[in-house]
């Protein structure tokens, strides 16, 4: 027997405003064609002026609850990924816990930019296999709209805001791969390429500040880490990429999911893909593709799943999960 973090639930949410490419033609100089076939992304959502990120978060979770046939009242911690919380403090996740209506049990944000969801889950399956928490609720949430340099073409068309939701539950497994759950994690970071991504502000610097990006740069680093990160959860596991139902990648560029995909020896048909409509949406990327792809039919009860992101820091890393 061994304890396993199982996903009980999932749930998104999106802001209203959804702004296509050629929106960003009235003002760059840029194109549809530009962005499309750079990184495939054809849309995005933008929150509006009064929504934060504390709120896409509180409706991605609510869905998420509901999803589990869960009440606040179950959950006894919240791990909220992101790095546009609303306030310098307190955290985002206390302010979702609050209008949860959630009480007791603890809530804590954790910033690891794009790679947030995966170092948040890593964290959340510690927390439920060392028994400071039987149900944990995980989420990534984004404004990265409020971080853009509206003048920088090589970055701006690239971002978008939304927020995805799961409920984690400590089931007892058998101890082997087939068990649902967490199966195995893999977490790392690199303070070395900070320059490659970073936010040009923040609180000691006295400033908010705007994302400034390497894109290039980012690019060389990514398929090789994420394939790498990816085959080591799968490893501690005792998996293959042979056995992998799901990839569900972290949704910054196609031409990188594509690298990825075929540096691990899987087709397109294994991959969850929401960029085209999402855009880059940092830490809330991987929860919302595992959202919508259990809503499109893809993700199935069973199914082996490997998650991998990168980001700022650089920080990388994977999850290998049963649904
Ligand atoms: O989620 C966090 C991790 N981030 C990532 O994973 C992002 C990784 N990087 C990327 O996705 C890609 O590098 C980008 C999509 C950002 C850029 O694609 P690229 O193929 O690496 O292009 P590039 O940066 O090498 O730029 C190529 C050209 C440049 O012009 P020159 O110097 O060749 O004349 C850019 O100035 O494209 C130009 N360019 C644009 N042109 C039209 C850059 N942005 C734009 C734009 N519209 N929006």
């Amino acid at each position: 027997m061994a304890g396993r973090s199982v996903v009980v639930g999932v749930g998104h949410y999106l802001p209203e405003r959804i702004v296509p490419n050629s929106e960003f033609e009235k003002t760059l100089d840029t194109s549809d064609e530009w962005i499309r076939t750079r990184s495939g992304i054809e849309r995005r959502h933008f929150a509006a002026d009064d929504e934060t990120t504390s709120d896409l978060a509180t409706k991605a979770a609510e869905a998420a609850l509901v999803d589990a046939g869960l009440t606040a009242d179950d959950i006894d911690a919240i791990i909220l990924a992101t790095s546009t919380a609303d306030l310098t403090f307190p955290s985002a996740a206390t302010m979702v816990q609050a209008r949860l209506g959630m009480t007791k049990g603890f809530a804590f944000d954790v910033q690891a930019v794009c790679a947030g969801f995966v170092f948040a889950l890593g964290n959340a399956n510690a927390l439920i296999l060392s028994g400071q928490a039987k149900r944990v609720l995980v989420i990534g949430a984004e404004t990265f709209s409020r971080i853009m340099d509206w003048t920088d073409r090589s970055t701006c068309v690239l971002f978008g805001d939304g927020a995805g939701a799961l409920v984690l539950e400590k089931q007892e497994g058998r101890g082997t791969s087939d068990d649902r759950g967490i199966l195995a994690t893999d977490l790392n970071s690199d303070g070395r390429y900070k320059d490659l991504l970073y936010v040009d502000g923040g609180v000691s610097t006295q400033s908010t500040g705007h994302l400034r990006m390497q894109g290039n740069q980012v690019f060389r680093h990514a398929v090789e880490k994420l394939t790498k990160t990816a085959e080591i959860a799968l490893e501690r596991a005792g998996l293959t990429c042979d056995d992998v139902d799901w990839i569900v990648p972290h949704q910054a560029n196609i031409r990188i999911i594509q690298g990825t995909a075929k540096k691990m020896g899987l087709p397109m048909e294994n991959v969850v893909v929401t960029v085209q409509d999402h855009g880059n949406t940092s830490a809330a990327s991987i929860p919302l593709a595992l959202s919508v792809g259990k809503q499109r039919g893809q993700i199935k009860p069973g199914d082996l799943i490997v998650t991998e992101a990168i980001g700022g820091g650089l920080a990388w890393g994977a999850v290998a999960l049963r649904w």
